[in-house]
């Protein structure tokens, strides 16, 4: 399988300038989501679980597109896993490396970064649709 690293290389490109590639599901981090963390960060990630009143600090707002892009998915991971006591944050943020494994914590890392609306474009992906190439004809060009 030589062709294998470079496809992986390519589907993971906008990972790259963190150095850390995030990969997991996010539809299969939905599940763990609901069952798991909505009773904190609620059930759409506003930070709004029923649970949240009694926090301080609040979990943030997954839905905050500037607050998203503001942190790495290596953050996002790192928090999910090791907790926010060893990211110097609240400890009410317990570690689910012990509840999830690692395959479990990237597909719900996956999940939390897609509730967010992307603040910038990342690089488009490959076209293989072939219906890219309607938009990038402008409609003037059909003008004589
Ligand atoms: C008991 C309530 C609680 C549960 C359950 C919980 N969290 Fe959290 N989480 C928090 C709190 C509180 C913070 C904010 C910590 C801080 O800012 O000091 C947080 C922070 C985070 C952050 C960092 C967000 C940021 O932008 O700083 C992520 C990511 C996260 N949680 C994901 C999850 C996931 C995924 C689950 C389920 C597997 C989960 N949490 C379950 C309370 C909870």
């Amino acid at each position: 399988m030589k062709t294998l690293p470079a496809a992986l290389l390519l589907l993971s490109a906008p990972a790259f300038a963190a150095g850390f590639e995030l990969g997991g599901n996010a539809a299969r981090g939905a599940e763990t989501y609901k069952t798991m963390c909505s009773s904190c960060h609620g059930a759409t990630g506003k930070g709004d679980g029923a649970a949240s009143a009694a926090l301080n600090p609040k979990p943030a707002n997954f839905q905050d597109a500037a607050r998203a892009a503001s942190v790495t998915d290596e953050y996002i991971y790192k928090m999910i896993k090791n907790g926010g006591a060893a990211n110097g944050k609240s400890a009410m943020m317990v570690a689910w490396s012990p509840a999830l494994d690692d395959g479990k914590i990237r597909d719900v890392s996956a999940y939390v970064r897609s509730l967010a609306p992307r603040a910038a474009p990342t690089a488009p992906a490959a076209d293989t649709t072939g219906k890219g190439t309607e938009k990038a004809t402008p409609a003037k060009a059909k003008k004589k």
